[in-house]
């Protein structure tokens, strides 16, 4: 028998000290990973012979060994001690006669990068593919990995299928990794300077329903499957989030929505937050309380493009956006907490050859959600990432006074904003006729438009801006905020009180009561 000692020693120069695949990590634990940094603590886990005892030593810049642990059930765990940012480190799990070793893993970040095929949409399609892959080179300690296509009837522990093992990021390795995943992990690292993780889980053409956990579903009174194939409840979420549950992570981005535009369109203002705050309690508990309860979780607003399904109905896009906000038009939001959420309407791309559907500008993306995750995740606080946002409507000589909450852009125009008559058979609603409102006029925070449309009055039940599927050209809205950069969000105020809610810190009270 070799002793742990020689074992560890050799492991550093081979494979070694053959376990025979006895002795093995969970899927997703490999060579060049990043871990999760301090102040939480890594949980590593994989497989072993039952009833052995096994160690977890890391050597690097912080050595450590845990406590032994034994095999039960066929698997073992370790709940490291917190680990500052940085490495390289060898992780090595080391039984009475045998070590497995990781080598080149890194202490930083974890990302969880989730959803339909705008997160899946991979770097070498993006616009300028060639010099971003190029930048690879200068972001070694930026690392991605992405789970294989596979669906479940039952929640897995593990993965069924890896696609692309832990990989340093070159051109070979990037170019079929998410664009957004990979441009949002190399501007968090041009920011954070430690290393970061992306985990990609992503399947194009899938509902919010297959990503979600039947109790998260129930929620939504979604308890009956209506999908076919690879969009059954529940599926994605059994066999490619579930797996993950154990490991320690610090937040998510998502892009999905396209496929909730012809189903389930009218429920996504429930399903997808209590998607959100299922995943968090679940990766929660999941990790022995390492993963924050509250983790912060980033979304992209869907972008536009023709939506090739019969059951599409038009404006659909404009639903689904609104709903992303659990219909506030806005994240963070008291219904969201510790969301952010890119603005993405203003970057159509008719001419993709991928249709319009996946637009190429994935970088303005990325960079607007890097942008949220600063100020949300990392509390920096001078971050500019919310778009303008109407504070009050006052109506004054045949038109309205729209205020935003920050100094505009604006560029006139006689479309984007649109009203809804009083002598429409009210209330006002979607299907209501809606006239424009064109742009008269505006002050440095505030925009006047017209109310001339509504005939007999002149008064208005109701205005919406950019209520379409496809609102704006590229990058050229109506209203962005002061330095251009930001659109301000479409909203609506047929069934809600225009309001905006902006620093989650003040909102903790409130928003306790209704999250948890
Ligand atoms: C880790 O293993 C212990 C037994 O050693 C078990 O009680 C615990 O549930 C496991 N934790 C996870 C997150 O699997
Ligand atoms: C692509 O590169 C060109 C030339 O450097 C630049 O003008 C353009 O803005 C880039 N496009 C995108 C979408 O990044
Ligand atoms: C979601 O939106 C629908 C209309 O599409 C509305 O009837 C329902 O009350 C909203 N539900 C929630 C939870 O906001
Ligand atoms: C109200 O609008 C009318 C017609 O557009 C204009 O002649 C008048 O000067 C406006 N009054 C004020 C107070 O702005
Ligand atoms: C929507 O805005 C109009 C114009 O300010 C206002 O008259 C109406 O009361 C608002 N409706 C709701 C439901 O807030």
């Amino acid at each position: 028998m070799i002793s742990i000692r020689y074992c560890a020693l050799f492991a550093l120069f081979a494979s070694l000290c053959n376990c025979d695949e006895k002795l093995r990590f969970a899927s997703y634990y490999g060579h060049h990973m990043v871990l999760q940094k301090s102040p939480e603590r890594a949980v590593v886990w994989g497989y072993g012979p039952e009833g052995e005892q096994v160690i977890v030593s890391l050597l690097g810049p912080f050595p450590q060994t845990t406590p032994p642990v034994t095999v039960t059930q066929g698997k073992w765990n370790v709940t490291l001690d917190p680990v500052e940012a940085g490495g390289p480190y060898s992780v090595m799990a080391t039984m009475n006669h045998c070590t497995v070793q990781l080598t080149d893993v890194l202490f930083g970040d974890v990302w969880l990068c989730g959803g339909q095929s705008n997160m899946c949409f991979q770097t070498k399609m993006v616009f300028n593919a060639t010099d971003e892959l190029q930048l690879t080179a200068q972001y070694p300690r930026v690392r991605v990995f992405m789970t294989g296509k596979h669906q479940s009837e039952q929640e897995m522990d593990d993965l069924a299928e890896v696609q692309q093992k832990w990989s340093v990021p070159t051109t070979e390795s990037v170019k079929e990794f998410s664009a957004v995943c990979w441009m949002f992990g190399r501007l968090m690292y041009a920011n954070l300077n430690h290393p970061v993780g992306l985990v990609l889980s992503c399947w194009g053409a899938t509902v919010v329903e297959t990503w979600s956990s039947t109790r998260a579903l129930h929620q939504c009174g979604l308890d009956h499957d209506m999908l076919g194939t690879e969009n059954r409840n529940s599926r994605l979420w059994n066999a490619m989030i579930h797996p993950f549950l154990k490991m320690t992570i610090k937040g998510a981005i998502w892009y999905q929505g396209e496929a909730n535009t012809y189903v389930n369109t009218e429920t996504y203002n429930c399903s997808f937050p209590a998607m959100i705050d299922d995943w968090r309690s679940s990766f929660h508990e999941g990790s022995g309380g390492q993963t924050a309860l509250d983790f912060p979780f980033g979304f992209v607003q869907l972008a536009t493009g023709t939506i090739p399904n019969p059951g599409y109905r038009m404006n659909n896009e404009a639903i689904i956006r609104w709903h992303q906000t659990a219909d506030t038009g806005s994240a963070p939001n008291p219904r969201m907490d510790k969301t952010f959420m890119a603005v993405a309407m203003d970057l159509p791309d008719d001419m993709s050859p991928y249709s319009s559907i996946h637009p190429r500008d994935k970088y303005t993306v990325a960079y607007r959600l890097s942008l949220g995750a600063r100020s949300v995740a990392y509390g920096e606080k001078d971050v500019h990432f919310l778009g303008p946002y109407p504070q009050e409507i006052t109506s004054i000589n045949h038109s309205l006074i729209i205020t935003y909450d920050q100094v505009v852009t604006v560029a006139a125009s006689e479309e984007g904003f649109e009203i809804c008559c009083p002598d429409v058979k009210a209330p006002c609603s979607l299907e209501s006729p809606w006239e424009p409102a064109p742009i008269v006029g505006w002050s440095s925070n505030s925009v006047q438009v017209s109310t001339a449309a509504c005939l007999s009055t002149h008064e208005v039940a109701a205005i919406r801006y950019a209520w379409k599927d496809q609102p704006c050209n590229y990058k050229a809205c109506s209203i962005y905020c002061a330095a251009g950069s930001l659109p301000a969000p479409p909203f609506t105020n047929t069934t809600f009180a225009i309001t905006r809610f902006i620093v989650a810190q003040e909102l903790k009270k409130e928003v306790e009561g209704l999250v948890l």
